[in-house]
């Protein structure tokens, strides 16, 4: 009883998103390679966050713990998702669909129109989530990833600035804050 009085104040739990430091890319690293076959270079992310404008990278974390990240290129009216993973343990909380939103929302204030991505054809809970946000498969490519020689589903959502995709995203933002 004594040490239950004793433990100093917990702070609430909560998830919040900041953009990615070289300080992350230990964690980053961590994740990645528990959530990808394939995984980026040793230096990739280094490069991206250091030398590469059109790139916009994000972590999230929970209790000051990096538990997912996801990146962006806006070039621009086009942008492209390169990248989003949450960790094994963490994932079905909507971290993944809040820093997925947190994507959409860098695109559209940079003035992009349109986002791409290319996603597993096997990677089903990914394309639900995209799906969700308005993308569609616009083409398949055949053996994209070297690893398995699985195909890659090129999704798109367009029209981005359009009241009919805000208001999508308003909807969708409230369910997720809620
Ligand atoms: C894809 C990923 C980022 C989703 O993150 P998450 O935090 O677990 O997902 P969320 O809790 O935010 O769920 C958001 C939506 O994703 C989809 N989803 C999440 N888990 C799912 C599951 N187990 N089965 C089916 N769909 C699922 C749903 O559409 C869900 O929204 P809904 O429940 O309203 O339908 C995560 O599973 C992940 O890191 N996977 C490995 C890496 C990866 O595949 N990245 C994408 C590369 S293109």
């Amino acid at each position: 009883m004594k040490m239950e009085l004793d433990r100093p104040a917990q702070r609430p739990s909560r998830f919040t998103i900041q953009p990615m430091a070289t300080a992350d890319i230990a964690a980053v690293t961590r994740i990645e390679r528990a959530s990808f076959t394939t995984i980026w270079p040793s230096d990739a992310f280094y490069n991206e966050l250091s030398t590469n404008k059109l790139a916009h990278y994000f972590v999230g974390r929970y209790d000051d713990r990096v538990v997912a990240y996801g990146g962006i290129w806006v070039i621009l009216e086009d942008s492209h998702v390169t990248t989003l993973a949450v960790d094994p343990e963490y994932r079905g909380r909507r971290f993944g669909e809040v820093l997925l939103l947190r994507l959409i929302d860098e695109a559209v204030e940079r003035g992009a129109a349109w986002i791409t991505l290319e996603v597993r054809e096997s990677n089903v809970v990914a394309q639900r989530l995209y799906r969700k946000y308005g993308f569609t498969t616009v083409t398949m490519r055949s053996g994209y990833y070297s690893d398995d020689n699985e195909s890659a589903l090129i999704m798109w959502a367009g029209s981005l600035r359009s009241e009919l995709y805000r208001n999508r995203l308003r909807v969708l933002r409230a369910r997720v804050e809620a």
